[in-house]
């Protein structure tokens, strides 16, 4: 059992340096689109066979350090009774969206074991086979918050942003419900198997910092804080939150994840005693490869005064990434960092 990531987690000393990847598994790899091509993407979810030949196909192909779930930050959304669709080309689209108290009424607080067993049923096969660790993940309440009030993808966040500021009470009784099927469900992955679980947050950093503070932090915290009895690693990451850094350190969680607007030796005063995760531009992966392992030599020695460090890119993998590069990657963050 390779335990490097989970080592680092806790900020223990690693013998080299743990990497995986958000959105590891996925639609740059050929493999993945061979499976995507006989199924949709929500069919292809709520099948645990298929979902654990997707999670392993990365890990296999790359020599990843975890294993991520392959599930999705909707998956528990639909299960409060919201309808999804993901469109081709368009992502996750809503069949109604949620603005008023009769729809926020109209949410259910799932059973996680009976409308997502099959998240559990994937995370207890993995676990049967799995070499590294399992992450299991959910969306902050934030970021799950804004896809059912915009009824999917936004650019301007006005819904969002009209209920938070217009109707407090409103934005916060449905914060209060995603917030408990989010605590339910993470703690059911964790009773499955997980061995850490991540919260995405992707689009906190449309947030003035009092309102971040504000609306979104608490509900993070109390999730971390109902997650501290099963004693794993927590990690946040909020997507654009350079500004959001002490903040987001003082969530709880074990492990910040920062992007890559920030730099990391800046993220690394800022953070205190906790494990640091990311920092790789995504697009970086597209440098000729010796100038790809320089930029991750550069990243390895500014990241050496973190309480641990977990390579990882500033956010998830883009679709056209060549998988070749991702082999040079993390082939450099193991040669470099001395695996
Ligand atoms: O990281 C992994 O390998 C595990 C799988 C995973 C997916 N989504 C699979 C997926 C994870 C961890 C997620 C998280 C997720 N989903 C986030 C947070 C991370 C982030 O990127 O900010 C968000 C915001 C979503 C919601 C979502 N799902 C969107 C907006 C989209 C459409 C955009 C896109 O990239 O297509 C998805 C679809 C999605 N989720 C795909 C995958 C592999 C592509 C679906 C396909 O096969 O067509």
């Amino acid at each position: 059992m390779n335990d490097t990531f989970l080592k680092a987690c806790s900020g223990e000393t690693t013998d080299y340096t743990p990497v995986w990847i958000m959105r590891q598994a996925g639609r740059y790899l050929p493999e993945y689109q061979k499976v995507r091509g006989n199924i949709s993407f929500l069919d292809l979810c709520k099948t645990p066979e298929l979902c654990v030949e997707v999670t392993l196909q990365p890990v296999d192909r790359f020599g990843m350090d975890a294993a991520i779930l392959f599930s999705d930050i909707l998956i528990p959304m639909e299960a409060m009774g919201a309808g999804l669709d993901f469109h081709e080309g368009r992502g996750p689209v809503f069949h109604e969206t949620i603005r008023d108290r009769a729809a926020v009424d109209r949410l259910v607080i799932p059973d996680p074991h009976q409308s997502m067993g099959f998240v559990l049923d994937t995370i207890d096969l993995l676990r049967k086979i799995l070499q590294v660790p399992l992450i299991g993940f959910a969306g902050a309440p934030f970021t799950c918050a804004t896809y059912l009030i915009e009824g999917g993808t936004s650019k301007t966040f006005w819904e969002t942003k009209k209920m938070m500021f217009a109707q407090p009470d409103l934005f916060h009784a449905l914060m209060e419900k995603i917030t408990l099927t989010t605590l339910s469900y993470l703690q059911a992955q964790a009773e499955a198997g997980a061995q850490a679980l991540q919260i995405f947050d992707s689009w906190a950093g449309v947030l003035a910092p009092c309102d971040f503070e504000q609306f979104a932090l608490p509900y993070v915290r109390r999730i971390v804080a109902g997650l501290q009895e099963k004693h794993l690693p927590i990690i946040y990451f909020a997507n654009n939150g350079a500004t959001l850094i002490e903040l987001s350190a003082s969530s709880g969680a074990d492990v910040i994840g920062i992007d890559w607007r920030i730099n990391i030796g800046d993220a690394v005063r800022r953070v205190g005693q906790k494990a640091i995760q990311g920092n790789l531009d995504p697009f970086a992966l597209m440098l000729p490869e010796d100038r790809l392992r320089d930029r991750i030599g550069q990243l390895l020695h500014a990241a050496e005064g973190a309480h641990g460090y977990i390579f990882n890119l500033g956010h998830g993998i883009h679709q056209y990434t060549p998988p070749d590069q991702v082999k040079c990657a993390v082939d450099a963050v193991h040669e470099l960092s001395g695996k």
